[in-house]
């Protein structure tokens, strides 16, 4: 991993930098999201401050940043559902094409699956467009696997997407115990 590639949670005044890197995202690759870019260019200012408020301080939701030599280059969104099960996700996973390759989507979905852990996930999952290879070949390499599902996306029934899981490292797990 680059040593200029750093992860940090989103602080309560980031809603404009929340913002650019989400409209980024959906600009640069627009198969691999839910939303559209006019969607998100639609939400207002406030909205996106009112989110990056809600996950800087948040136990169930979050976003972690991507930066590179302080310049913020990509973006991790995870959360709890609100269901009996209370799965764990990652979703919202972009990086800038100028810094890929470094590692840095590792560094952002190793991070926000500690976060995740840290209260009490135990799986992580990931829902993935069929039609995005590259992701899924991305999460693949970091052991995601099958996560059972996989349906059509409502509001454009010819598209698929399949959940990915992957089972939680827990800090010092693998770490060798002292005889
Ligand atoms: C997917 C994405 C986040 C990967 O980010 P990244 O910082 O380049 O990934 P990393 O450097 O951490 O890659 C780790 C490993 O994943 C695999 N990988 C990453 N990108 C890959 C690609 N395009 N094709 C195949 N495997 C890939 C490789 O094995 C890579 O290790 P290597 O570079 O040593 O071979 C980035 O390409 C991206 O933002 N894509 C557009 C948005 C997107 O698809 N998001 C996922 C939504 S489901």
């Amino acid at each position: 991993m680059s040593s200029s590639l750093t992860v940090r949670r989103i602080a309560a005044d980031q809603g404009a930098t929340y913002r650019e890197l989400r409209a980024a995202s959906l600009r640069d690759a627009p198969y691999a999201f839910d939303e559209t870019l006019e969607e998100a260019l639609s939400e207002q200012a406030e909205t996106f401050e009112e989110t990056a408020s809600r996950h800087a301080a948040s136990e169930t939701s979050t976003s972690f940043i991507l930066y590179t030599e302080g310049h913020p280059a990509g973006l991790i969104g995870a959360y709890f559902e609100d269901a009996p099960e209370r799965r764990a996700f990652v979703y919202a996973l972009w990086v800038a094409p100028a810094v890929r390759h470094l590692r840095g989507g590792e560094l952002l979905v190793n991070t926000a699956s500690h976060w995740l852990a840290e209260r009490g996930a135990s799986d992580v999952y990931a829902w993935v467009p069929d039609a995005n290879r590259n992701g899924m070949r991305f999460y693949e390499h970091l052991g995601f696997g099958p996560g059972g599902e996989h349906v059509p996306v409502a509001h454009a029934p010819q598209e698929w997407v399949t959940l990915l899981v992957q089972p939680v490292k827990r800090q010092n797990e693998g770490e060798a115990s002292a005889p």
